[in-house]
């Protein structure tokens, strides 16, 4: 009786271990957890704290107050959460919910900071990394700014070469990696025989297209001139999805280029960027993990030099600043 005390756990454990029960014991598993992690609220529920709730709640809060400020003391602003409370029908009631303006202001927040963000961080990098290009961004700004006097609207639209080290920044660093769209017919991609049924979700990757060198040979080299306008004009416009394709592209394309032209030129007046001991060479190791580009680390390390400490060709005459 002892002996098969003892022994009857330990078969019955060597056969749970044995490969088909394993096997159907890790995929029962493996359903359950995606069953049950598939909704938040099955967390929820067990008193798991919902870590988005804390910015859901933070954005309703300033929404919600601004909406009864704003409809309490009237104003003639014309910003965007004004536009949307303006949205009205032909009985003069609103149209969108607070919740809708919620999401619109939240989606402009993500859709307009962290993109912009990386854009410039990638751009800073990648001049830094190449002081030929950077010198030559400086002599053309220089000369732009020179000629109009200030940092103006029209004086950014003269800098040509700027906008090709901005294009070629999103080029090799597309902030949105990728893009997504849902079939709403059934749809056979031309050519082939592969088909969509309705509802399918599809990704395409514009850093997959844009680093693939049958659409730019040596990929990885970081290189303006190929935006140059007849370079532009012998590529499929679809090889270059930074602000993606179509009626859903990104509705801030120009203002986004033109906020980041701007803020590299204050800087560049002012300032000459370099690496230092220990800024990766490029092309820069990335987060895997970001829904955003980003560096490896979430870092860059950059100097900042002030441009009346270095020659004209940006190398260093006195003490560098970080
Ligand atoms: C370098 C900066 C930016 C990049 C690379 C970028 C990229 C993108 C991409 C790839 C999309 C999706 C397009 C598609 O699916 O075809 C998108 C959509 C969008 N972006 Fe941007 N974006 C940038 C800056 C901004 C800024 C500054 C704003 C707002 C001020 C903004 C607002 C939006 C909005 C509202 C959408 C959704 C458009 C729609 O669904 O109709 N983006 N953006």
């Amino acid at each position: 009786m002892l002996g098969w005390l003892l022994t009857a756990p330990l078969a019955v454990l060597s056969w749970l271990f044995s490969p088909v029960p394993l096997t159907v014991i890790v995929l029962l598993c493996a359903w359950i957890y995606r069953t049950a992690t598939k909704n938040f609220d099955f967390w929820k529920s067990r008193g798991v704290p919902d870590p988005q709730q804390k910015a859901i709640d933070f954005f309703t809060d300033v929404v919600n107050k601004t909406i009864d400020y704003r409809d309490k003391h009237p104003t003639s602003s014309r910003d965007f959460l004004q536009l949307m409370m303006d949205t009205k029908d032909k009985d003069g009631n609103r149209i969108l919910t607070s919740k809708s303006i919620m999401a619109q202001a939240v989606l402009f927040f993500i859709g307009g900071f962290d993109t912009t963000a990386s854009l410039l961080t990638f751009a800073a990098y990648s001049l830094a990394t190449h002081p030929e290009i950077q010198e030559r961004v400086q002599e053309e700004t220089d000369e732009v700014l020179s000629k109009h006097g200030a940092l103006t609207y029209d004086a950014v639209h003269e800098m040509p070469y700027l906008d090709q080290v901005l294009a070629e920044t999103l080029r090799l660093y597309p902030p949105f990696s990728r893009t997504e769209r849902v079939a709403t017919k059934d749809y056979t991609l031309p050519g082939t025989d592969i088909r969509l049924p309705t509802g399918t979700a599809v990704q395409m990757s514009p850093f997959a297209i844009q680093r693939d060198p049958d659409n730019y040979p040596d990929p990885l080299r970081f290189d303006p001139d190929r935006f140059l306008p007849e370079e532009r004009e012998r590529r499929h416009p679809c090889v270059y999805l930074p602000f993606g394709s179509g009626p859903r592209v990104c509705i801030a394309t120009r203002f986004a280029l033109f906020e980041a032209k701007v803020a590299l030129v204050a800087l560049l007046k002012q300032a000459t960027l370099k690496p230092t001991s220990t800024t990766p060479p490029p092309p820069a190791p990335l987060d895997k993990k970001s829904f955003i580009l980003s560096p490896e680390g979430q870092k860059l390390p950059l100097l900042v030099v002030p441009r009346s400490k270095t020659d004209g060709a940006g190398r260093c005459l006195r003490n560098e600043v970080r």
